[in-house]
């Protein structure tokens, strides 16, 4: 048992600075017997290898999803709707595959990534404009020919962390506000969401991590929930984007000059918060990381 914790405290020492003190095999809190992944598009898939390991420590350490892991579907873990007891002692709500809404009564469970708004929407522009929860009457005449300045501008496509946190799909047209929307392109931009009630669930979540802040992010996830990081963890994927032994490990970010001055206002609102919440929780749980 000794050895055990030795060389688990070892390992995570390293993938982590000393800062976040995950070296004491007791740090953080393992009293949460599950949790929810909020998988919002483009805020980083790689994210689950950390929600199934702190669920499953019986897991081999490079199984998971992503560049780098030796694959494993992770939605093949489950026993019904719990997970394989033989590898894992926690479990995880069935949110794989695709992009499941937050659940209300799931809210204090749920752990997400955020990404800033522009960068997250050119990643979904890039990959084959996502639009999870569309069907093809959601999609204008001219879909196919939208640049990412028209794609973002779509009524239906900005505020989709927005609408996720507050239990909807991340693209869908609020039929309601789609007159106003014709009118000022108010929709379009999230002016008709109800952010306050959106900002107010990012501060009820297990976690919130930054997809800019990756590295940190994972820490901070054990330095609160326990269990040790894997190093397959500290991988960010990037679907279409340069791969190799050349790549950066952190891509350039896209020229945001091609969104044409679009700021999708809801989103920054719910990703401000979600920047607040993650700096008040470094200070907690990792006061020493806190320059
Ligand atoms: C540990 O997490 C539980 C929720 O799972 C919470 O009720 C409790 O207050 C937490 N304990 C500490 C010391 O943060
Ligand atoms: C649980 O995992 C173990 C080890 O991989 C495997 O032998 C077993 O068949 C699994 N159980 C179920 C119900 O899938
Ligand atoms: C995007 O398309 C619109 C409409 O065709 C055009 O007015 C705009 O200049 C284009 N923006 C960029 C950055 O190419």
């Amino acid at each position: 048992m000794m050895r055990l914790l030795a060389v688990v405290a070892l390992t995570a020492a390293e993938l982590c600075p000393p800062c976040f003190r995950l070296q004491n095999a007791l740090h953080g809190n393992r009293t949460r017997q599950s949790l929810r992944w909020l998988h919002v598009p483009k805020t980083g898939s790689t994210f689950q290898n950390t929600v199934f390991h702190w669920a499953c420590p019986g897991l081999p350490h490079r199984a998971g999803y992503g560049p780098g892991a030796t694959p494993i579907r992770f939605a093949k873990l489950y026993d019904g709707s719990q997970l394989n007891r033989t590898l894992c002692d926690r479990d995880v709500d069935q949110t794989l595959p695709g992009h499941k809404p937050a659940s209300m009564d799931r809210v204090d469970d749920t752990v997400a990534m955020f990404r800033r708004p522009a960068q997250r929407i050119l990643s979904a522009f890039r990959d084959r404009k996502h639009a999870d929860g569309f069907q093809d009457r959601d999609k204008a005449p001219n879909w196919r020919d939208l640049n990412a300045s028209g794609y973002a501008r779509h009524p239906g496509i900005a505020g989709c962390t927005t609408r996720m946190l507050l239990g909807a799909k991340c693209a869908h047209v609020h039929q309601k506000s789609e007159e106003t929307a014709r009118a000022t392109n108010e929709a379009a931009r999230g002016g008709g969401l109800p952010v306050a009630k959106a900002t107010a669930v990012v501060r009820r979540l297990a976690f919130v991590g930054l997809q800019e802040r990756w590295a940190d992010s994972i820490c901070l996830f054990h330095a609160m929930l326990g269990g040790a990081p894997r190093k397959i963890e500290f991988v960010v994927a990037h679907s279409r984007r340069r791969r190799g032994r050349d790549a950066p490990l952190v891509p350039a970010p896209y020229d945001e000059g091609r969104l044409d001055g679009f700021v999708d206002a809801a989103d920054e609102a719910v990703y401000a918060e979600a920047a607040r919440v993650f700096e008040a929780n470094l200070r907690r749980f990792a006061p020493d990381c806190v320059s």
